[in-house]
């Protein structure tokens, strides 16, 4: 009987939600700086001032992504990943920022952002503790969104370790409610479909897209080219573009994880192949690095207003793999005027240039006309009809082409 009961509940509660995510958030992909995958979980303050999660840090690069244009440029929030609580809530329940790391608390890093004019984002876990071990929201789902509205956050990451993920689809949009009633406005990034994918499920993403802003659906990034071509052979399976890239759009992104440019493993090709991919897959472009330390090249592409463009297209279409043999790769991706995005990738390690070429059918574009054809990482436009050939860098070279009917 009890069961039961409980099951109708459920089924109610889902009914009465079914388009619960409404909020208005993201209608482009968010850009910033998330501390993850370049500072982890060093907490070692004393020993690596410089190299640990403290305020200090996000305070850093948030006067840098103000003061070298890239705030400007659209890298407007800046999001602590995990390792930022105490390891115990306080009398009330509440979740405490270290008082030593972040020696004034999280509302006032937040209302140092809000009058930067950029916004402040931060990590939960829906299990009982983070990854990383620190408290997670499990039991505490409405005090910790009531917690961080009341700090002024605007975004959250909801991580998935140390729960059963049989029961994130109604947990995740437990979450979804509570963030909804607290008033505030916060972009809600789920971890949920990759912690499914890993454990065999399938993951429904209009499901999820009914719940979140934007979501993970892989692994980890790491500091490798290795891991940048394993995320976008996994965007460019045919069944999982059929899955989730056609869900991708205007508030509801799929998220391949953290650009890793200025970090320590890319080549500067391959560095335009990260960043080109993900503004061709209408990615949120979240940047891991030490802007303190970026070369002038990374910067450059890092602030490519043509790719910039690309990503914050409204369209908000997922770039699609259209052809991939000999480690020579066509995709294609849908811009709201009408223009098509075609990306040429060569990822053989035979090392020379060698010459790709597009017809304009295979991505989708009628034949027997003359199009204007941008280059968008040298800026140059060139016509062309039925077909455009050019040389592509071996190990990971990209060009990145715009095709429209007129320059
Ligand atoms: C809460 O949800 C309602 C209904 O979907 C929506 O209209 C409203 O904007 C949401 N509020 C916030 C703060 O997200
Ligand atoms: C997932 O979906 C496929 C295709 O609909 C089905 O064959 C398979 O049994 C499902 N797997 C699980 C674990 O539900």
């Amino acid at each position: 009987m009890v069961k039961v009961y409980a099951v109708l509940c459920l089924l109610g509660l889902s009914i009465a939600v079914s388009n619960a995510l409404n909020n208005g958030l993201v209608r482009t992909p968010p850009m910033g700086w998330l501390a993850w995958e370049r500072y982890r979980c060093n907490i070692d303050c004393e020993k690596e001032p410089d190299n640990c999660i403290n305020e200090d840090l996000f305070l850093r690069m948030a006067n840098l992504l103000n003061d070298n244009g890239y705030a400007a440029a659209g890298y407007d929030r800046v999001n602590i990943d995990d390792c930022w609580p105490l390891h115990n809530r306080d009398e009330h329940g509440r979740l405490v920022a270290d008082p030593v790391r972040f020696p004034h608390g999280i509302k006032y890093l937040a209302d140092k952002l809000h009058k930067m004019n950029m916004k402040l984002g931060i990590y939960g876990d829906y299990g009982t503790k983070t990854c990383g071990g620190y408290p997670g929201m499990m039991g505490y789902i409405r005090k910790d969104s009531e917690t961080f509205a009341s700090w002024g956050i605007d975004m959250l990451k909801l991580d998935g370790c140390y729960a059963d993920v049989k029961l994130m689809n109604e947990g995740y949009a437990e979450v979804t409610r509570a963030l909804n009633q607290t008033g505030r406005e916060i972009v809600y990034s789920c971890s949920w479909p990759d912690y499914q994918r890993i454990a065999g499920m399938n993951v429904s993403y209009e499901n999820v897209a009914k719940h979140c802003n934007l979501w993970r659906n892989y692994i980890d990034i790491q500091d490798s080219w290795d891991s940048v071509t394993s995320i976008i052979d996994f965007y460019g399976e045919p069944k999982n573009y059929r899955d989730f890239g056609v869900v991708n759009g205007p508030g509801q992104w799929n998220d391949p994880d953290m650009l890793i440019l200025g970090d320590y493993s890319l080549s500067k090709d391959q560095s335009i192949a990260q960043f080109v991919f993900w503004c061709y897959f209408s990615a949120p472009l979240f940047m891991s690095n030490d802007l303190a330390k970026i070369q002038d090249w990374t910067k450059e592409i890092l602030l490519n207003a043509d790719l910039i463009a690309i990503n914050q297209d409204p369209l908000g279409r997922m770039a699609q793999r259209v052809s991939a043999s000999g480690g020579r790769e066509i995709w294609r991706k849908e811009l709201a005027d009408g223009s098509v995005g075609v990306i040429l990738w060569n990822r053989s390690t035979y090392g020379t240039p060698v010459l790709m070429t597009v017809t304009f059918a295979e991505v989708g574009l009628s034949a027997g006309r003359t199009y204007c054809i941008r280059d968008l990482v040298t800026h140059v436009n060139s016509h062309a009809t039925t077909s455009f050939s050019t040389y592509v860098n071996p190990a990971g070279g990209v060009i990145a082409l715009k095709v429209s009917q007129a320059c």
